[in-house]
């Protein structure tokens, strides 16, 4: 009876750790102690991954872009990217609504009234920060998405390293992973 009872209990133990574990598998881990201050400022995206068709399709002819990061009056985020697209320089501005944990935050695409949930999961402030965006509830396919923010436009090796790692264990394969090239059009001056 005692050794019934040990193994039901065995059993309950390890259906309980399955399921924390696949929670924690699901959701990229974050930033502690998130400061969003330091956070703020310009960065360049220097790396992606991503399994979104539109990603696919265009990864090689991306280059790096600026995105100039400022508090927005929720408490989120306004993060202005400029890109080189068809030969132009082109502004958009994204507004990151904070969520529940520091570090955390959501986005709604206006256009196709997707939901994005975008986190910080590693930075350094000074250097870098590894971002994970996972899109849900869009119009077209679910997609997840890895970003490298680099302070500079030419990341150390150590952190392109960091971000091919992190990439991969959020299931992205080498293909999948882009470094963007350094380009010297629509990079601010000021900022
Ligand atoms: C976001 O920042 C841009 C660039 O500084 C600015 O033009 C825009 O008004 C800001 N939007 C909001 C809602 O704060
Ligand atoms: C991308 O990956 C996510 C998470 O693994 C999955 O839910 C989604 O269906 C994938 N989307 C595409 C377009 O392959």
């Amino acid at each position: 009876m005692a050794a019934l009872h040990t193994l039901w209990m065995g059993l309950v133990l390890l259906g309980v750790l399955g399921v924390l574990q696949t929670r924690v598998q699901a959701q990229a881990s974050l930033q502690p102690n998130f400061q969003q201050d330091k956070f703020l400022g310009r960065w360049f995206t220097s790396g992606l991954a991503s399994n979104s068709s539109w990603f696919r399709e265009k990864k090689s002819a991306l280059s790096m872009c600026t995105s100039v990061v400022a508090p927005a009056t929720d408490g989120g985020l306004n993060l202005t990217t400029t890109f080189l697209r068809r030969d132009q320089c082109e502004t958009r501005t994204l507004l990151l609504r904070p969520a529940e944990t520091p570090g955390c935050y959501s986005y709604t695409s206006p256009h196709w009234g997707s939901t994005h949930d975008v986190r910080v999961v590693e930075t350094n402030y000074e250097e870098y920060a590894l971002l994970y965006t996972a899109g849900t509830r869009g119009l077209g396919q679910d997609f997840h998405m890895a970003t490298l923010y680099s302070r500079t436009q030419t990341p150390r090796a150590e952190v392109k390293e960091k971000f091919t790692t992190f990439a991969k264990t959020r299931g992205f394969t080498e293909d999948a992973i882009v470094f963007l090239p350094k380009t010297d059009k629509c990079v601010e001056e000021h900022s």
